[in-house]
């Protein structure tokens, strides 16, 4: 079909200089209103919303037409730009003193009633914008993340390419890169029985580029990691990945802090602060119980551990004994709270893994605790001086193992901090988290792992420590935490064959089963690997913030839900079964109930 009416203006866009002019917009129904011989309709295109009025009186032939529209019908309006009378102005929207006198009009399309209002702040459940996510984008916040999304995008780009990084693609079919979660597995047909991999992230091939000698690489990539989803998780995601040649951490922390400054003037014209503060991993999990702090408000943790041993409140000195800790918590002013509330963060830290919560408040002239028959009143009031409390307070304490201790008080900082509405919603706080441990215990395999991925460089001086204390050895690896969220990680990289060798052994793989899943990668170490390293930003994460949004799904156009499904196309969906045996594949759950469809295999021409 012919577009008859050719576009002259945006709608959004339309000015005071427009005034008079003869017009065409094009767009979608926003909504109508008849006034008998007058209609009023918001049209809307990507730059916003303007109105446009049909006369009774001016051209009724296609008044009988106008009263026909509906929302989110689309079409096209010539007309003229007109002054709105004083008590028709809309100070809400930019075009608010201006409307279109509409003379002719096209209509390309008509519309069902849309399943939910195309408008921002809608409460509609996620399930159906995702199932309906071409109308759900076509609102203004959803295209406001879209358009920060590619601005972003574009900065990455230029930023880099202006500092000689090259834009390199890796494979999307290739083999398993352990980032320690399960792979999607493609099943190969021309070899029955072997699958590819897609990428849990371009590590190995990153790092194969600067044994080829490209000094500066980037990719603005998507990963794919079949793990259980959050808020924050997606099974497909996009990084923006970076690897440099010849550099220390010091060189990946400054370059990475300038481009995300870059971003922000760029995106958002706001200025960001660097050099950004640098904290170990120690001192993160040691003030704010988390290796990804949120440092837009206080509330530090302290250690009570030396007075408790002094104390005779045996659940405290019973975990000393064993080596454990005495941490606690300084609620600011909430003395009052009651005991239910007290009982209640209680069991929410048991649901959280310790064993319970002590609980000291603070009064003008003493103390309340249920513990008070267990510490003498110096004693109390030294936990006060260490806490720095003062009257009015409530102290929370949790003993157990540093690890476990910090972990819990640092997630209930974050919950009460949120329920106390401390946490300030227009400050960007970023940090460093460095010196990882290079290792983790998991007890329930019994055995080590790495705590970022087995490429990553320990300190040299902790090599020794590699067999006799592996968990005190210390990464050259760095995270970027932005409001709480870890936005990017990356380390120092192994380039040593006997030290990348000895990792995978402490991983408990042996020479014989890293030459069969690495050989390709240990290889290039034998031809002259340099001394590398980089960094991974996730791009959805850092939009999700640089937009405002508490969804990484909302910085998505085409995210899959909580349950790792896309509501708009059904996938993932069983296939026919000559799919399934051309790929020499039989599956044990279902058979496919429709074992012959009319439909054709493929719309187009065989190659
Ligand atoms: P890492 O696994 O830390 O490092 O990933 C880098 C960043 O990617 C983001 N991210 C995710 N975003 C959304 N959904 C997910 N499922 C998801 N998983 C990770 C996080 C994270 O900081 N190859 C290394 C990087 C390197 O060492 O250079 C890597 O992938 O924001
Ligand atoms: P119990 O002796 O187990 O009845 O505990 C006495 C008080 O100490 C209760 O208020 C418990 O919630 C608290 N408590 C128990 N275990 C811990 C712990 N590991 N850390 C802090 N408080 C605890």
């Amino acid at each position: 079909m012919h577009m008859r009416l050719k576009r002259t203006h945006y709608c959004g866009l339309i000015t005071e200089k427009d005034l008079d002019k003869k017009v065409v917009i094009a767009g979608w129904v926003q909504g109508k209103r008849d006034h008998g011989g007058l209609i009023f309709l918001d049209l809307r295109d990507r730059y916003g919303i303007v109105q446009v009025v049909f006369d009774f009186q001016g051209n009724a032939s296609f008044f009988k037409q106008a009263e026909k529209l509906r929302p989110e019908y689309v079409l096209a309006i010539k007309g003229t730009i007109k002054r709105r009378s004083p008590e028709t102005v809309n100070p809400n929207i930019a075009t608010g003193k201006l409307e279109v006198l509409a003379e002719d009009m096209e209509i390309y399309n008509s519309s069902l009633t849309p399943p939910f209002y195309i408008e921002d702040g809608i409460d509609t459940d996620e399930n159906l914008r995702l199932k309906y996510r071409f109308l759900d984008l076509r609102r203004f916040e959803m295209q406001r993340s879209l358009e920060i999304r590619h601005k972003t995008m574009m900065s990455v780009r230029r930023f880099l390419d202006e500092r000689g990084f090259w834009e390199i693609e890796t494979p999307m079919l290739t083999r398993s890169t352990p980032e320690g979660a399960r792979d999607f597995l493609v099943p190969s047909r021309t070899s029955p029985g072997s699958f590819f991999a897609l990428p849990q992230s371009p590590q190995l091939f990153k790092q194969l580029l600067m044994t080829s000698g490209v000094e500066k690489y980037f990719q603005i990539t998507r990963c794919f990691r079949d793990e259980d989803l959050r808020a924050d998780r997606q099974p497909e995601f996009t990084q923006i990945d970076i690897e440099m040649s010849f550099c220390t951490s010091r060189d990946v922390i400054i370059e990475t802090e300038e481009l995300v400054s870059c971003l922000f003037k760029e995106v958002l014209h706001k200025e960001i602060d660097i050099p950004l503060e640098i904290i170990t991993y120690k001192e993160a999990m040691e003030r704010f119980g988390s290796d990804k702090p949120d440092t837009r408000f206080d509330m530090e943790i302290g250690d009570i551990s030396e007075i408790a041993g002094e104390s005779e409140f045996r659940v405290f000195k019973n975990v000393l004994k064993k080596d454990g800790v005495v941490k606690g918590l300084n609620v600011r002013g909430c003395g009052h709270f009651s005991r239910k509330e007290l009982d209640d963060l209680t069991e929410l830290v048991k649901s959280w893994g310790t064993a319970g919560l002590a609980w000291i408040i603070l009064e003008e002239d003493g103390f309340r605790t249920p513990i008070s028959k267990f510490f003498t009143s110096s004693q109390l009031s030294a936990i006060k001086a260490r806490m720095q409390g003062k009257p009015g307070d409530l102290l929370l304490f949790v003993a157990d193992q540093w690890e476990v201790a910090l972990k819990v008080l640092g997630q209930l900082r974050i919950f009460l901090a949120k329920r106390l509405g401390l946490v300030p919603e227009n400050e960007d706080h970023f940090l460093w988290v460095v010196d990882f441990p290079l290792l983790a215990y998991d007890s329930e395999e019994k055995r080590y792992v790495a705590n970022h991925h087995p490429f990553t460089a320990p300190f040299t001086e902790d090599l020794d420590l590699l067999e006799k204390d592996p968990l005190a050895v210390r990464s050259q690896a760095y995270d970027l935490v932005y409001n709480g969220v870890e936005i990017a990680g990356g380390s120092i990289r192994v380039h040593k064959k006997e030290v990348q060798e000895k990792i995978f052994n402490m991983l408990g793989m042996n020479a014989a089963e890293a030459e069969e899943r690495f050989g390709f990668f240990l290889n290039a170490f034998e031809y002259g690997i340099p001394p590398h390293g980089g960094i991974a930003f996730g791009l959805d994460r850092l939009v999700m913030l640089m937009a405002g949004k508490k969804s990484i799904r909302d910085v998505i156009p085409f995210p899959k839900t909580a349950g790792g499904t896309c509501l708009l196309t059904g996938a993932p969906a069983p296939i026919l079964p000559k799919q399934l045996k051309e790929l020499h594949i039989s599956t044990s759950l279902r058979k496919n109930k429709k074992e012959k469809s009319a439909a054709p295999d493929s719309f187009t021409k065989n190659t």
